[in-house]
């Protein structure tokens, strides 16, 4: 059997005949982090850092193993790792906990998901500060000089993607990170959608805060991550307190806990966590190598084959591009939703249709309204599959 037959067995979906290319709104899951989730609640179902037994003593340990993979994943360290819901909790974490003054200014740009935009416009709203938005050009590239222009000494956090869920193009995340620190301002990177496709280390991209959600990198839904730089983490306030977060509680007074756990208020998802560090041994077992050359083999057949079809637009930068995993398209006289309804009935192909929560990025950048259909894909995609979406878009077209 091939390493991809293989790889491919590990996904029950896959068995069951799905073509999965929507795997920048969800990967699919591997059945090694269902088995280590329902093993949490057969065999290990206690509660954490919360008593003496041996239930609560094993799950803490696991957990605590969890947080230290996670922490390893990016080449952070432990104590520098918040869990959270997903990459959307992590960033409202920061936003509510930073300390916001009145001339603050936020920098972010017109590429982001809503879930890294639609919290500093409130950011803006209730604080009085600026938002200074970094806009591409139509390709959805970025200038560094716009990143230059916007930051300024009153600039208190710059945000961005490290990758386009739109585009799949990737934000020179370093280079603003230079600009950032020059000025004094922290860098917030949003990395739901790269950490699934490359190797993260939070000391080379000079981020001071890292959001990921385990979902899109074949964890569970319902866990994520804050990284936090340690010296930080006094900064910024938690956005939940209560059981779990405390050092000690008086009558009319409290202290919280010295450690990450103060960012962490009530019980956690404990299954999740663990779900999350079996996908991070998943990826480390299958390796970065396979996985960068799948990806890079199977987003460039893609891109060639829509690129030859004339009744196709592409968005995003199309000579030289360097897509991460996913291609965004419009078919001539057919409409997003339409074609992602068909290449399901036809072919039980999922891809996304619509605004990819982007809506910023669709209206003023690509102009294209009714959204785009998007195919986001996975190592274990394969070719074949996706000479068969080809076939149905050109059957799509021909009778559209
Ligand atoms: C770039 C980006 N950021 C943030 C998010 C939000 O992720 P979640 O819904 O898991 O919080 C997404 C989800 O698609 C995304 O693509």
């Amino acid at each position: 059997m091939s390493e991809q037959n293989s790889i491919r067995d590990d996904f029950t979906l896959i068995k069951k005949g799905y073509t999965y290319f929507d795997n920048a709104a969800t990967s699919l899951t591997p059945v090694s982090v269902i088995q280590r989730i329902s093993d949490y609640y057969n065999c290990h179902n206690g509660n954490v850092s919360r008593g003496a037994h041996q239930l609560t003593r094993n799950a803490s340990l696991y957990y605590q193993d969890a947080r230290q993979k996670t922490a390893r994943f990016i080449d952070a360290k432990e104590d520098e790792i918040i869990f959270c819901r997903n990459a959307t909790e992590a960033i409202n974490l920061l936003a509510q906990g930073i300390d916001w003054k009145a001339g603050d200014n936020i920098v972010t740009t017109l590429v982001e998901h809503h879930s890294n935009y639609v919290p500093w416009l409130r950011v803006r709203d209730r604080h009085q500060v600026e938002l200074r938005i970094a806009q591409p050009n139509r390709e959805g590239v970025f200038d560094l000089g716009d990143f230059k222009k916007a930051i300024s000494d009153r600039t208190k956090l710059v945000t961005t993607g490290q990758v386009s869920n739109v585009l799949g193009t990737v934000n020179p995340v370093r280079e603003i990170a230079d600009l950032a620190h020059n000025k004094g301002a922290w860098l917030l990177v949003d990395a739901a959608q790269s950490l699934p496709h490359l190797p993260i280390d939070v000391d080379d991209l000079g981020c001071d805060f890292l959001a990921g959600s385990g979902h899109k990198m074949l964890g569970p839904t319902g866990i994520g991550f804050l990284f936090i730089k340690k010296e930080l983490q006094y900064s910024i306030q938690p956005l939940a307190i209560g059981g779990g977060t405390i050092h000690d509680v008086a009558r009319d007074r409290y202290d919280l806990l010295n450690s990450i756990e103060r960012f962490e208020g009530g019980t956690p998802h404990i299954a999740g966590a663990l779900g999350l560090a079996a996908a991070i041994d998943y990826i480390e077992k299958i390796g970065w190598d396979f996985i960068c050359k799948k990806d890079t083999q199977l987003v460039a057949n893609l891109e060639e084959g829509l690129k030859k079809r004339d009744y196709v637009t592409i968005y995003g930068p199309v000579e030289n591009s360097k897509r991460v995993s996913l291609v965004s398209f419009n078919i001539e006289n057919c409409r997003p939703h339409r074609v992602a309804s068909l290449l399901d009935e036809m072919g039980k192909i999922m891809v996304r249709s619509g605004h990819h929560c982007a809506l910023p990025l669709t209206k003023y950048v690509l102009n294209a309204t009714a959204g785009t259909v998007r195919a986001s894909l996975y190592f274990y995609n394969l070719s074949d599959e996706i000479e068969h979406f080809f076939d149905i878009i050109d059957f799509i077209h021909t009778n559209s």
